[in-house]
């Protein structure tokens, strides 16, 4: 291949530019990654319906990400640990999502203290948090990402505990040195299943393998809508957004408890497999919340198409999470571009071809659902 022309090229050219270990990792859903899959084909299930003759001649995909503005609805999910699939990282997607006008969501776990991403441009960069039993350390991160110029704390609250995700069992994964987490100290850095056993933790046979399960900064498992909303607000006059929501149910409790936004998300298939796809999830979010706070959308989007659909279906935007991660893989912060740029040009184009000038004309009249799911060519 000389040149990637779409969002899977990418996928193929970094798997075979990583080491087997960090392509699995990064690849893998949770057991039977059913929700993994059909978060990608349930987009497929979605048809546009185009208009025609409406002067398509200028295309405007300005969008904004909570009131900032971007240059298009695709921004970055969080996803941790980027210096695996190339050596600078989480600088480099900050790089490229500057270049891009776009918004950048860092995962606590990322590679590169928070503090070394930010970048003085137009660009929009929200924090992601996870809420640990040992809240000063939460409390620490949401303190530094405020003086660092984070614009909204990311709560994921999907993750009480950590899905199975079977390669990273098979491969005994372990972050490779020299990299660390880099917004914690030493003392909190993450132990293999076997480290944890040596350490008479956990007992090697239970896998449930390693984000959160660190000796001070374990998952906040207790959490309840009444307790951590509160003590966020408490702490933090940032925005908060809760990434991982699936129901009406828990969308009309968002709404209640004074959240600013919803990330429709399964977490790319990571935790609960079986779990709806999330572009399947979003209608009943969307009508649940009736705009009175922002709803977004991540998980399966490959193509520019898919964010037309997303946007049909009311996301204010997208985050894509594993193709950032493969432009990355492949080429750096000019990989990461190219990969913003191919999913924007190609929702222009949908856009153009369905007669929708601005983001405000995509609506649900554009879309019809389709028993008929197309074999992949
Ligand atoms: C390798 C990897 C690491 C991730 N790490 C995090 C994380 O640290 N925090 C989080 O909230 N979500 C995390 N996610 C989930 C993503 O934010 C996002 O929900 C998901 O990747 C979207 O699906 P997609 O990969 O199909 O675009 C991770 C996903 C992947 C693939």
């Amino acid at each position: 291949m000389t040149q990637p022309a779409c969002i899977d090229d990418f996928e193929h050219l970094a798997k075979a530019r990583l080491p087997k270990a960090a392509w699995d990792y990064y690849a893998s859903g949770a057991n039977d990654m059913e929700t993994l899959q059909d978060n990608c084909e349930a987009f497929r299930r979605y048809r546009v319906r185009p208009r025609v003759l409406r002067d398509v001649s200028r295309i405007d995909t300005a969008s904004d990400f909570l009131g900032f503005p971007a240059s298009c609805p695709i921004g970055i999910a969080p996803s941790a640990m980027q210096c695996m699939a190339h050596p600078d990282g989480e600088r480099a997607t900050s790089q490229a999502v500057a270049q891009f006008q776009s918004c950048m969501i860092l995962s606590t776990y990322s590679t590169t203290p928070l503090e070394e991403v930010v970048k003085p441009t137009n660009a929009s960069y929200w924090f992601q948090l996870y809420l640990y039993q040992n809240r000063p350390v939460s409390a620490d991160l949401i303190r530094r990402a405020e003086r660092a110029g984070y614009r909204a704390l990311v709560l994921t609250v999907d993750t009480p505990q950590v899905g199975r995700r079977l390669p990273d069992a098979r491969n005994v994964f372990k972050l490779p040195k020299p990299w660390r987490l880099a917004n914690f100290p030493k003392e909190f850095q993450i132990l293999t299943a076997s480290e944890r056993a040596a350490a008479g933790r956990v007992n090697q046979g239970e896998m449930d393998e390693l984000t959160n399960e660190s000796l001070g900064n374990r998952s906040d498992t207790t959490l309840t809508w009444v307790e951590c909303i509160p003590w966020l607000r408490q702490v933090t006059s940032l925005p908060i957004i809760l990434k991982g929501i699936l129901t009406q149910e828990d969308a009309l409790l968002a709404v209640k408890h004074g959240c600013d936004g919803i990330i429709v998300s399964n977490h790319g298939g990571r935790q609960l497999d079986s779990v709806s796809a999330s572009i399947d999830a979003l209608p009943e979010v969307v009508a649940a919340v009736k705009g009175r706070l922002e709803v977004y959308v991540d998980g399966g989007i490959r193509r520019g198409s898919d964010v037309f659909k997303a946007l049909a279906l009311g996301a204010k935007g997208v985050f894509i999470g594993r193709p950032a991660l493969w432009g990355l893989g492949y080429n750096g912060q000019q990989g990461v571009e190219e990969v913003l740029k191919i999913l924007h040009d190609e929702l222009r184009l949908t856009m153009a071809l369905a007669g929708c000038r601005s983001i405000a004309e995509i609506n649900p009249g554009c879309l019809c659902k389709s028993k008929f799911v197309p074999a992949k060519l």
